[in-house]
C-alpha cells in the first residue's frame, strides 16, 4: 500500500457537518467579482483544488484578490491577456468559464490543464464561442485550447447542444460587455449559478430553465455567502442512508432545485431526509439537511433527473447497490466525459465489491443486496468524487482502502476530517 492510499473504516455517521463551500458557486463568485466594478467579499468559499485554478487564473488576468483564510477580497479590475498559459490543473469549470470571458472581453490566452482535462472535449465550448466572433482553436478538439476573443460583441440566438451549465455560462459570460440582448433557448434546468449571480450583480437577466435572456448593463460587486455544496454533502447523505445508526445533520446545504435532483432520487429510493431552516443567501436557496438511516427501495432514474444530479449519478449508485431490487440509471451518457469515465469507474468499483452492476452506453443497472468488502485496494480514477465514494462505500461495510486519496482535494480538502468526526460523533452517542 503506497503513501497515497488511505483507509476508510465502517460506521455510521452522527452530529453536525458543514461540507465544503459550493465549488460552482465559488468559481462564478471570483469571475464575476473580477468583472464587476467595486469590492467583493466571498465567505466560505470552497478552498479546493479546482477554486484555487480559477483564482490564479483570475489574477493572471489581472484580478486583485486577497485571502486572510477567511474571506476572499476581489478588486474588480480590466482584465487583460496573461503572458502565459492558463494552467486551468483539473477544472473543467475554469476552462469552459474562462475562455467565455475571454472570448467577449478581448483577451487572447491559451489553456491547459492536467492529463484528465486534456482528455475532455472542448468544442462543444469552442464552437459557440466561434459563432460570436472569436477565434478559438483547439487540438483535435481537446486542449490546449487557445482563445482571442473580441470587444462589444453584438449579442443575438444561441441554441444548446446539449443542456450544459459550463457551456450555457460561457456563452453568458461571453456577452457581458453586448451591445445588444443576448438569448440562450434549449437548457433543461442545468444549475443555474451563473444566471443568479449575474442578477445578485445588478444584472437584467431572465431565465426559465429552458430560455436565458441576458439584457446589455453593468457588473455591480456584491457580497457573497457561499452554501456548502449539495455535490459534497451528498456523500455524507447517501453513508448515512445506508448506515444503521446514523442521525447527521448536514449545515447551509444549497438547495438549488436545479441541483436537487439527487434528493428527488433518494426520496424516490425512500431516504428519510428532512430540510429544516429553509432559507434565501444572496440569491440560493440553501436548508439544513437531517438524514438519518432507513431501508431503500431500487428506483429508476432517468433524463430529466440526470441534469439536476450530473455530478451525484455515481454516490446515486452506491445508493442503489444497498437498495432492494435494480435501481436502472438512463440518459447518463456525459458521464462519460467528467474528470474519469465515471460510468465506468462507478462499474468497475462496484463490481469489486461484490455488486452485480450492468453498464450501458448512457447508464447503469444496479441489483442491490449484495454489496461487501473488496479484497484488494479500490482504485480512484484520478477522480475526487470517486474518492469520497469509496468512504461512503466504506461506511456499511469498511474497511475500503483507497489507493489515492489526493485527488480529494480537488473539491474538498478537509473531507477526511469532516469524515472521522461524523463517525467519532455517532459512536459518542
Ligand atoms: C458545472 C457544470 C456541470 C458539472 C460540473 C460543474 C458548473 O458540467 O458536471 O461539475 O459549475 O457549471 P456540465 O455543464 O458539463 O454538465
Amino acid at each position: 500500500v503506497s503513501a497515497e492510499a488511505l483507509q476508510f473504516d465502517a460506521g455510521a455517521l452522527g452530529g453536525t457537518i458543514r461540507p465544503a463551500g459550493d465549488k460552482s458557486i465559488s468559481h462564478r463568485a471570483v469571475m464575476l467579482a473580477a468583472l464587476a466594478s467595486g469590492t467583493t467579499r466571498i465567505a466560505h468559499p470552497n478552498r479546493g483544488a479546482d477554486v484555487l485554478a480559477t483564482r490564479d487564473a483570475m489574477e493572471a488576468l489581472g484580478a486583485r484578490i486577497e485571502d486572510d483564510g477567511e474571506v476572499i477580497v476581489v478588486r474588480g479590475a480590466t482584465l487583460r491577456s496573461p503572458d502565459r498559459t492558463v494552467d486551468a490543473r483539473n477544472s473543467g469549470t475554469t476552462t469552459r468559464l474562462l475562455a467565455g470571458i475571454c472570448a467577449g472581453h478581448g483577451i487572447a490566452a491559451t489553456f491547459d490543464g492536467d492529463a484528465s482535462l486534456r482528455a475532455r472535449p472542448m468544442e462543444r465550448v469552442a464552437r459557440p464561442l466561434r459563432a460570436m466572433g472569436a477565434t478559438v482553436e483547439t487540438v483535435g478538439g481537446k486542449l490546449p485550447m487557445t482563445v482571442r476573443g473580441i470587444r462589444r460583441p453584438a449579442g443575438g440566438a444561441f441554441a444548446l447542444e446539449l443542456p450544459s451549465a459550463q457551456i450555457k455560462s460561457a456563452i453568458l459570460l461571453a456577452h457581458l460587455e453586448a451591445t445588444g440582448p443576448l438569448r440562450i433557448t434549449g437548457d433543461r434546468c442545468s444549475r443555474d449559478h451563473t444566471e443568479r449571480m449575474l442578477r445578485r450583480f445588478g444584472r437584467d437577466v431572465r431565465f426559465d430553465g429552458e430560455t436565458i435572456e441576458l439584457l446589455p448593463g453593468r457588473l455591480v460587486a456584491r457580497d457573497v455567502d457561499v452554501p456548502a455544496d449539495l455535490s459534497a454533502a451528498a456523500f455524507f447523505i447517501v453513508a448515512a442512508c445506508i448506515t444503521p445508526g446514523s442521525d447527521l445533520l448536514l449545515a447551509d446545504v444549497g438547495v438549488n432545485p436545479t441541483r436537487t435532483g439527487f434528493l428527488d432520487a433518494m426520496r424516490a429510493m425512500g431516504a428519510d431526509l428532512v430540510l429544516v431552516n429553509e432559507r434565501e443567501v444572496d440569491g440560493e436557496p440553501v436548508a439544513d439537511l437531517r438524514v438519518r438511516a432507513r431501508a431503500l427501495e431500487a428506483a429508476t432514474i432517468g433524463d430529466a433527473l440526470v441534469v439536476r444530479a450530473i455530478d451525484e449519478i455515481p454516490i446515486l449508485a452506491v445508493a442503489a447497490a444497498h437498495a432492494r431490487g435494480t435501481t436502472r440509471i438512463r440518459g447518463a451518457a456525459d458521464l462519460r466525459a467528467k474528470e474519469s469515465d465515471r460510468l465506468a469507474a462507478v462499474a468497475q468499483v462496484l463490481a469489486a465489491c461484490n455488486v452485480a452492476v450492468t453498464e450501458y452506453p448512457d447508464g447503469l443497472d444496479v441489483v442491490g443486496g449484495t454489496a461487501r468488502a473488496p479484497g484488494a485496494p479500490l482504485p480512484t480514477f484520478d477522480d475526487h468524487r470517486m474518492a469520497m465514494l469509496i468512504a461512503a462505500l466504506a461506511a456499511p461495510t469498511g474497511p475500503h482502502v483507497l489507493e489515492d486519496a489526493r485527488p480529494i482535494a480537488v473539491s474538498f480538502p478537509d473531507f477526511t476530517d469532516c469524515w472521522t468526526r461524523a463517525q467519532a460523533a455517532a459512536r459518542q452517542r
